[in-house]
């Protein structure tokens, strides 16, 4: 018995969605820990418990799903300040640094929730790591197509050495799946981004050590890379639902 796991994700959701307020710019996530707060936020504006709520959307996806939950949306250049963003992530590691992008969506995720005074993190207690990658699932790049297996061969000489590490460019097969290296897919053809980009995802066996930051750098000075899924320091509080209860966890 027990909560399932998406029922673990709806409470998360539900805890956070008591902090938005009638008014509110709010950043809408993508996934499935999302979309429970989606739902939530739509039908409190339906039965009048809130107000004046816009949204601004993290994906296609997302903005499909908060139009079918019937919150209004507006975009980052018609508010460049969010007041509260609300999504899931793929890890988390103790000092409240996530990855994200399994779903693809990073990039629009990344500028959103940059954006947000306050961003609200939910999972379920699977998300937990001691350290980002450690979960053995990609790291995602978001890269240009143009030349795509050059910037793949740059990245994959940034790792050079590290043990355990595997690189592949994402395939439509397998987004927003939970999957670990697998040399087997690479001949299908690339999932494509919102953006219209690729993905490269990046496996380390036992996680990323070193400099968070200074790591994020490197990729992000690759000419080709638009940008990675760690999201460091952004994250205001993570919400987790465990089994035995919700804990909520602020920077
Ligand atoms: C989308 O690209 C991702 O960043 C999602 O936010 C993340 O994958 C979490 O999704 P789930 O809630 O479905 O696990």
């Amino acid at each position: 018995g027990g909560p399932s796991q998406d029922e673990l994700k709806r409470v998360a959701a539900h805890r956070a969605v008591e902090l938005v307020r009638s008014g509110m710019v709010l950043g809408l996530g993508t996934g499935s820990t999302a979309v429970h707060a989606l739902d939530r936020i739509g039908a409190l504006l339906r039965t009048g418990h809130l107000r004046d709520v816009v949204g601004i959307p993290t994906s296609e996806w997302a903005a499909a799903s908060a139009a079918a939950a019937g919150i209004p949306l507006t975009d980052l250049n018609t508010h460049p300040v969010v007041d509260l963003s609300i999504d899931g992530a793929d890890e988390v590691d103790p000092a409240l640094n996530l990855v994200k992008g399994r779903g693809g969506s990073l990039l629009r995720e990344k500028m959103v929730e940059g954006a947000s005074r306050r961003f609200v993190v939910i999972v379920d207690e699977s998300k937990l790591v001691p350290r980002l990658g450690a979960s053995g699932l990609a790291v995602p790049v978001e890269v240009i197509p143009f030349g795509w297996s050059l910037t793949l061969r740059r990245l994959r000489t940034l790792f050079d050495g590290v043990p355990g590490f595997n690189i592949k460019l994402r395939t439509a097969a397998t987004n927003a799946k939970a999957s670990a290296f697998d040399e087997s897919e690479s001949k299908s053809e690339p999932f494509v981004t919102d953006n219209k980009n690729y993905i490269v995802d990046l496996f380390f066996e036992d996680g990323i050590h070193g400099d968070l930051n200074l790591i994020s750098d490197e990729i992000l000075r690759i000419t080709g890379v638009i940008e990675h899924g760690m999201f460091l320091g952004l994250a205001s509080s993570v919400i987790i639902a465990r089994k035995d209860g919700v804990v909520v966890v602020d920077k």
